[in-house]
């Protein structure tokens, strides 16, 4: 068994209703911030935290996601003939960028259930899970910054970020104490599904990126729908807690709810202000405008 990350799993089967009546067509993931599709920005994430095999989580309708990484023919013979060099390279870098293989879920039967889909392709080795919607700026990434805790301390990471206030109530909230030597490490005692505000057990808010042990496979397979008749991967992890350490870490960066319209908004704000060929512009748009 290797016990090195090299694997990443993007579940992406999902429905997408947010973002109706856009997302009746395209994947949500397929949706652009900026200029590149929010699944691309996991995907940039996963390459540079040394990830070498990409699995990524499909569903009907879909297909979008797979011709996005393939080779386009056309388009490239046409960028030829038109001398458009850059590009050309920017199109070939997309289809060149990373061995991807897809897993297509037959129904939507919930997060724990869409990385479920991968445990052939992952086998019995660690792997990492991205959620494509979660949009991360972090340098270095932020998947790189959890393999780096998994390497050290050898067990399941889940990426927090803290949340004072009642916007904890959002989120799936971590249980556990911060370790004495980093106090960005938590030792994860449990987890609490959307609390209120006065239940939450800390400020830790887990997002979209955990790195996770091959155990986690054999759990959810036994794990029963929970909320909204969807098998969750929060159980899937508090059954694997009971069996083996689990880790909160506190990551440094900005995280996007880039499935969510409002942090789509927020996300590209701030990409658009961070682009060389726009940036400028943008701001002082931006602060033109009489708000
Ligand atoms: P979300 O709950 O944010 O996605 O799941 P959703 O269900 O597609 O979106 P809404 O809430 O209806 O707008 C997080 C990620 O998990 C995937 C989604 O595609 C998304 O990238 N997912 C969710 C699956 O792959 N399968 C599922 O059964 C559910």
């Amino acid at each position: 068994m290797s016990k090195r990350v090299r694997k990443a799993v993007f579940p992406a089967g999902g429905l997408g209703t947010r973002f109706l009546p856009a997302t009746k067509v395209i994947p949500k993931e397929m949706l652009a911030l900026v200029d590149k599709p929010i699944l691309q920005y996991g995907v940039e994430e996963a390459i540079a935290s040394g990830i070498e095999h990409i699995i990524v989580i499909t569903g009907r309708g879909k297909s979008a996601m797979e011709d996005h990484f393939d080779v386009s023919y056309e388009l490239d013979a046409a960028l030829e003939r038109r001398g458009k060099n850059d590009l050309l390279a920017l199109s070939r870098s997309v289809s060149s960028m990373a061995r991807i293989s897809y897993v297509r879920q037959k129904e939507p039967l919930g997060l724990g259930h869409a990385v479920l889909c991968a445990k052939e392709l992952v086998g019995d080795e660690p792997f990492a899970v991205i959620l494509p919607d979660d949009v991360i700026d972090a340098d270095p990434p932020c998947l790189q910054q959890m393999i780096e805790v998994f390497d050290e301390k050898g067990g399941s990471v889940l990426a927090t970020m803290t949340i004072e206030g009642p916007g904890i109530s959002a989120y799936g909230v971590l249980a556990g104490s911060p370790d004495s030597a980093n106090p960005r490490i938590y030792n994860c005692t449990g987890m609490v599904e959307k609390p209120k505000f006065a239940d939450a057990p800390s400020t830790q808010a887990i997002i979209g990126r955990y790195v996770l042990t091959p155990r986690v496979f054999a759990l959810l397979e036994t794990t029963a729908p929970g909320a909204g008749g969807e098998i969750q991967l929060t159980d899937g992890i508090k059954a694997l807690l009971k069996e083996e350490k689990v880790y909160g870490y506190n990551f440094t960066g900005k995280r996007f709810d880039a499935g969510d319209k409002f942090g789509m908004l927020q996300a590209t704000v701030e990409f658009a202000l961070k682009r060389p060929e726009l940036g400028e512009k943008f701001r002082a748009y931006l602060k033109g405008l009489e708000l």
